[in-house]
């Protein structure tokens, strides 16, 4: 169960942040609202926001999910793969301190949060452009300590690795296509999300609900047969920026 989430309200820069989609600049009062709805369905799964403020200096900071690994027994405080995001994790080291003991990745190794993927007391930490071995090598080290096991899985068809497998309990997995065979997770159920609703594969199952992205019948579908309540957002400007559903936050 999780109790409480961080987010991040979208500063006025965001559509000055890192994409690499074809789908346009995002419209900023959009995505105030869609944040806003964001923050509401949070709360609906029976969570308590701590809101930080706007970050003008880092658009993509309102990603909060890349500034750290939240777990039940520690923080780990990562250190951003794009040299744009590095500072994003000092205000967040700030308010985590409060709730967790803290670790932080430290140079060269580099780490996004969107890479780390966790299945109850196992780590999957996703290699990719923004996270290298030694990130990996680090986070381990720091998740051993505390008892957790970690493995590494190659990133090869999308930014992060929570781009397109997710966990969402119960043993099951949410992931796109082009992941079914990856022979890390074979032994997980494993829910398959087709190649036109890919965005659909970033999903969050919080408490008793999971929260999916607006517009994948096919995925709804598929998540509709499970017993959780399923609340669906617009997440049309987030998607301009290479961000999804657990992007937005930092759930613990
Ligand atoms: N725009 C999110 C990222 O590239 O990190």
């Amino acid at each position: 169960m999780f109790s409480k989430a961080i987010v991040r309200k979208p500063s006025t820069t965001f559509s000055q942040g890192l994409s690499s989609s074809n789908l346009g600049r995002p419209d900023y009062q959009l995505c105030l609202a869609q944040h806003q709805a964001y923050c509401e369905a949070l709360k609906i799964c029976g969570l308590e926001l701590i809101e930080l403020v706007a970050e003008e200096n880092y658009p993509d900071s309102t990603f909060v999910e890349d500034t750290a690994i939240v777990t039940k027994k520690c923080a780990i405080i990562s250190r951003p793969g794009h040299e744009s995001r590095k500072g994003e994790v000092e205000s967040i080291a700030e308010e985590l301190i409060k709730h967790r003991p803290i670790e932080r990745v430290a140079a060269p190794g580099t780490l996004d949060g969107g890479d780390i993927m966790q299945l109850e007391n196992h780590f999957y930490i996703g290699l990719s452009d923004r996270t290298n071995k030694e990130g990996a090598r680090q986070l381990s080290s720091f998740l051993n300590k505390y008892t957790y096991t970690a493995s590494t899985i190659d990133v090869i068809d999308s930014l992060h690795l929570k781009s397109g497998v997710n966990y969402i309990g119960d043993g099951i997995i949410v992931l796109m296509e082009s992941l079914k065979n990856t022979n890390e997770l074979k032994d997980y159920k494993k829910i398959l999300i087709t190649a036109e609703e890919t965005y659909a594969s970033n999903c969050v199952r919080i408490n008793d609900c999971i929260i999916m992205p607006k517009g994948f019948p096919n995925t709804k579908a598929k998540l509709s047969a499970l017993p959780y309540k399923i609340i669906e957002l617009d997440m049309s400007e987030f998607e301009k920026m290479d961000g999804g559903l657990s992007c937005l936050s930092l759930r613990f």
